[in-house]
């Protein structure tokens, strides 16, 4: 049994959505046809990474799920409102990515009574959280991996900021970011997690296990052997 150290959500809500984190169109099409997939987040990195063009990678992606992140690289807020007013005109199922700065607080703020969907990204902190939501973001992104990666705890400040929305009234749905290994998943849904964002390697790991491997293979030999008969 694993030991759970942080206090496990008592309600619950609707089932956590998984999302996929790349700028990949293949990967998004292989995963969306097992059915589970709710989304995509995309980010400069992952899309500089591919080489292609952005608003293509979007489009294509937008037809395959429901929930797309695209995010603006300008820095400040006259930038952020022009990339982001541009984007949510490509496709009804973008959600514009902003970072978490003031100016993109104020793009958040200026986006929420357009009725444009946003996404704040690079949340390290419950401070960060609870001003990214009041500002009326749709999704806030916490990023565990990179706190684990500085000897942090990524998924103690999932658990704060589940804390925080089970004792507020916080529309935000928290997206469980930087995610490296199946059991962060596990975990960010124990915790009451609204979405959990999975790099391609990790979601390809979720659905497999060893002895489901050993049990099929033993359910074909024996049948085998019936067929013979
Ligand atoms: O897309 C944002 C986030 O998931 C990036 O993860 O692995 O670059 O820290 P990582």
């Amino acid at each position: 049994m694993t030991l759970f150290s942080y206090k496990v959500n008592e309600g619950y809500s609707a089932c956590m959505k998984l999302f996929l984190d790349t700028a990949n169109v293949d990967q998004v099409a292989e995963i969306a046809a097992w059915g589970t997939l709710d989304g995509v987040t995309t980010n400069p990195s992952l899309v500089a990474k591919e080489g292609k063009d952005f608003k293509d990678v979007i489009l294509k992606m937008c037809e395959l799920v429901s929930c797309v992140s695209a995010q603006v690289t300008a820095t400040d807020f006259e930038g952020m409102k022009k990339q982001g007013e541009e984007y949510a005109k490509w496709h009804k199922n973008v959600v514009v990515k902003v970072p978490m700065t003031t100016e993109g607080l104020k793009a958040v703020s200026y986006f929420s009574k357009k009725g444009i969907k946003t996404n704040v990204t690079l949340v390290f902190s419950v401070s960060q959280a609870m001003l990214a939501a009041k500002a009326g973001a749709t999704i806030i992104s916490p990023f565990i991996g990179r706190l684990d990666d500085i000897a942090e705890d990524g998924m103690g400040l999932i658990a704060e900021i589940m804390a925080v929305w089970s004792q507020h009234n916080f529309a935000t749905e928290v997206l469980v970011a930087s995610t490296r290994h199946p059991r962060h998943i596990v975990d960010a849904a124990m915790l009451g997690a609204h979405i959990a964002t999975i790099p391609y390697d990790v979601f390809k790991k979720l659905p497999n296990h060893n002895l489901t491997d050993i049990g099929l293979k033993k359910f074909q030999e024996d049948w085998e052997k019936v067929s013979k008969k």
